[in-house]
């Protein structure tokens, strides 16, 4: 695509101009289009000056700390640093069951983790003296609908919910730290983000990446999150979107995952009843985020994921099928 190939070289040239010849910037990555595709232009503009830490909370999905590693650090080249959090998160959102209050929780730790690897990266920065000169800026994955929503925040998911991905950070950050804030994608709208992550070489399952919130299976969970249910909301969504990819619908479908109902329902084991969690799949599409559909599932490939996950995830009974739509319920299920 000659028009995305020539807003990359300018972007690049850009980033070059703004950060200037010794310069260094910082970032948080998830893993996600956004992050991913701001951080490797990032990469390909000035190198190792970039540094990208990823936090990991203990609610990102299977073996995704590990994916994102590989996707980043080996196969794009991108400077990332991974702090592994995941049991203090955990420790924290013990007996936590309120939605918000677990938003909060994950939110604050966050920024305690990345704030804490920052001041360390700086250190790094300081003293090497083939880069040597200071992290002056802070870079963010922001798109042009985030501009807009952030212009007018009045829309229902400012009121409902607090949404944070890595929101609120750079507010810290850049009057914490007087960091000054780039943000590469500022111009554009989603699509034109996959197109430029195509153009940058970034894997085509990558750039199609479902959307994953910020405060991850947390808010899968329906009430208090232990280890055991993050384990099984993991076990679970994993067969449901590998489900999903074997059948060829995962770029038809905007988002999907599979959250647990802690309440136990009754099933038969072998010849015991037994009560396990019910898992709740959840699937939609949608343009904006703002309203969307319940996914209209062949009923076979439904029937083969409730196989899968009542055989193959210990502790769960039922499986049962969102059909809800947005609004009046949301995407996510707290
Ligand atoms: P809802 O559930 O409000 O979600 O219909 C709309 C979109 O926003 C995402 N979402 C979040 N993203 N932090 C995030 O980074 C959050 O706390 C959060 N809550 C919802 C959701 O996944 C969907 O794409």
């Amino acid at each position: 695509n000659w028009t995305m190939e020539r807003f990359m070289e300018e972007q690049i040239a850009n980033i070059r101009r703004t950060v200037g010849e010794k310069g260094q910037v910082l970032a948080a990555v998830s893993g996600g289009v956004d992050s991913t595709v701001a951080a490797k232009l990032m990469k390909e503009a000035i190198g190792d000056r970039f540094w990208a830490v990823l936090v990991n909370n203990g609610v990102m999905r299977l073996n995704e700390c590990e994916q994102v590693k590989k996707d980043l650090s080996e196969a794009l080249g991108i400077n990332l640093t991974v702090i592994d959090g995941s049991k203090e998160f955990l420790e924290g959102l013990k007996g936590v069951e309120d939605p918000e209050k677990k938003r909060k929780f994950i939110g604050g730790k966050f920024i305690d983790f990345f704030e804490a690897e920052a001041i360390k990266i700086e250190e790094a920065a300081a003293k090497d003296p083939t880069k040597a000169g200071k992290i002056e800026f802070f870079m963010q994955g922001t798109l042009y609908p985030d501009v807009i929503e952030s212009l007018s925040f009045k829309g229902p998911s400012a009121t409902i919910k607090t949404h944070h991905n890595v929101g609120g950070l750079p507010a810290r950050m850049t009057n914490g730290q007087g960091l000054k804030l780039i943000e590469p994608l500022r111009s554009l709208y989603k699509d034109e983000v996959r197109a430029l992550g195509r153009a940058l070489g970034i894997r085509e399952e990558l750039v199609m990446r479902h959307p994953f919130p910020g405060p991850g299976i947390a808010v899968r969970i329906l009430g208090e999150v232990t280890e055991e249910k993050v384990n099984i909301a993991r076990q679970a969504d994993h067969i449901f979107i590998s489900e999903i990819r074997k059948a060829g619908l995962y770029d038809q479908i905007s988002q999907a995952y599979a959250a647990v109902d802690p309440s136990r329902a009754v099933g038969v084991m072998g010849d015991k009843r037994v009560y396990g969690y019910i898992i709740i799949l959840r699937a939609v599409t949608t343009t904006d985020y703002m309203t969307a559909e319940a996914f209209n599932f062949p009923w076979e490939v439904l029937q083969r994921i409730m196989n899968r996950i009542v055989n193959e995830v210990h502790g769960v009974s039922r499986v049962v099928y969102d059909i809800t739509s947005k609004p009046p319920g949301t995407i996510e299920m707290e």
